[in-house]
């Protein structure tokens, strides 16, 4: 049986080449690979600083410590995203305040933001305060999910106008752009993966990206414990004596065989992204023609979409499902179908409202956000990765194809 995964990272000989490089230099531990890595990044970014960390979830806890957010403080975050997104929130001992999505893009409604905003808070002493739980409001984690920027220009708009900090999850958006800018490149602080389902990889990894030197400078501190001198300086000859700790900070270093790694995957970088949005366009025309059940993921006009995920909606009218549970149901199904077939699709990601710590904690309910508990349940992740074949693209979509008739036919 033929087998299609839905993703697989692509190396060649040059990671391994680099690899035993770190690995003959006797440094694998955070050294000059990683600074390397960073300086690609960032430059591929068009961003003044990378900060590598062990993952985008210790990125994103590592940019929000440092940026000032704790508890007694909301943060607004979409309801559809990976559940790392609010627990980097929850470690930092804030509170996520989540708001829905829009349907067309996958990414949070800065109209829900400004709406949440509106009704949640009043103004007192200057800050906005949480009308409830007397929590401050301390900014917006918006996500460029599955690879496409969020409205980020408009998001920065509401963050100004009611003195808001925003730091971008961008675990899905390396390489992703709203005309000439990069993610990352709005003002914020950003946070990318490296997690094998992302554009490139390192195993597991994170970095953070920002144009701003101290914040960068103080994220490398609290990455080595709150050290105020890096591993690799002090074994360029800073001195013996253990460096000053000025506050409790954490191990989030990534590896030197880690960064040789990302340093072989950046200069495939442009070339996997250019690689999916063919695969993309292809899938765009052989859903069209063969699928009419499928809604095809959107591409704004002057949006740039990397396609880390190529996630499809089903059609619940064209299917006639009688709403958002029963299409579950269906999809659930198509999903195993396909499975069993030898062809892996995931749903896109999670409805965060609707998982049990949340839910709990929370007491929300599906309908709290529709849009999300929606896209939750009727959303399918097809196979995509540099390197598929237009044969077994076609393949793809003809058993989706025979799938769906052969449940219709039960
Ligand atoms: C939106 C989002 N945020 C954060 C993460 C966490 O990334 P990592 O696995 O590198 O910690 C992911 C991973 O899938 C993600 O999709």
């Amino acid at each position: 049986m033929k087998k299609i995964p839905v993703t697989k990272p692509c190396f060649t000989e040059k990671e391994l080449l680099l690899v035993k490089e770190a690995m003959d230099s006797g440094w694998v531990a955070q050294g000059p690979k990683v600074a390397e890595f960073e300086k690609k990044i960032a430059l591929h970014e068009k961003v003044a600083e990378g900060v590598a960390t062990t993952s985008c979830t210790t990125a994103l806890h590592l940019a929000m410590k440092a940026q000032g957010m704790k508890e007694g403080m909301d943060v607004i975050a979409p309801a559809f995203t990976f559940v790392a997104t609010e627990n980097a929130i929850v470690e930092t001992g804030a509170v996520p305040v989540m708001v829905d999505i829009k349907r067309e893009t996958f990414n949070i409604d800065p109209e829900q933001i400004e709406m949440t905003i509106q009704t949640k808070y009043c103004r007192k002493s200057g800050k906005l305060v949480n009308k409830e739980s007397g929590n401050i409001l301390w900014g917006i984690v918006p996500v460029h999910e599955f690879g496409l920027c969020c409205e980020i220009e408009e998001i920065n708009r509401i963050a100004e106008k009611y003195e808001l900090q925003v730091i971008e999850d961008a675990a899905c958006a390396l390489g992703a752009k709203i005309g000439e800018t990069h993610q990352g490149g709005f003002g914020n602080t950003s946070c990318i993966s490296f997690h094998p389902r992302k554009s490139i990889t390192t195993g597991e990894g994170g970095m953070i990206l920002t144009d701003d030197p101290e914040l960068a400078k103080r994220m490398r501190e609290l990455r080595t414990h709150g050290s105020t001198v890096s591993a690799d300086a002090r074994d360029k000859g800073k001195g013996f004596l253990l460096p000053e700790f000025h506050e409790a900070g954490y191990n989030y270093r990534m590896t030197d065989i880690q960064g040789a790694i990302g340093l072989a995957q950046a200069e495939k970088l442009d070339v996997i992204i250019s690689e999916k949005r063919r695969g993309a366009s292809l899938y765009d025309r052989l859903i069209s023609d063969n699928l009419p059940e499928f809604i095809t993921p959107r591409e704004p006009a002057g949006y740039f979409h990397t396609y880390q995920s190529y996630v499809c909606m089903l059609d619940l009218a064209t299917l006639k499902l009688q709403g958002t549970a029963e299409g579950g149901i269906f999809r659930n199904e198509l999903l195993q179908r396909l499975e069993d077939k030898g062809i892996a699709t995931r749903q896109g990601t999670h409805a965060v409202h609707m998982l049990d710590y949340y839910k709990n904690r929370f007491d929300y309910e599906p309908e709290d956000f529709p849009v999300a508990y929606a896209c939750d349940h009727l959303s399918i992740t097809l196979p995509l990765y540099a390197g598929i074949t237009e044969e077994d693209q076609k393949y793809v979509v003809d058993m989706i194809r025979k799938t769906i008739d052969e449940m219709g036919e039960k």
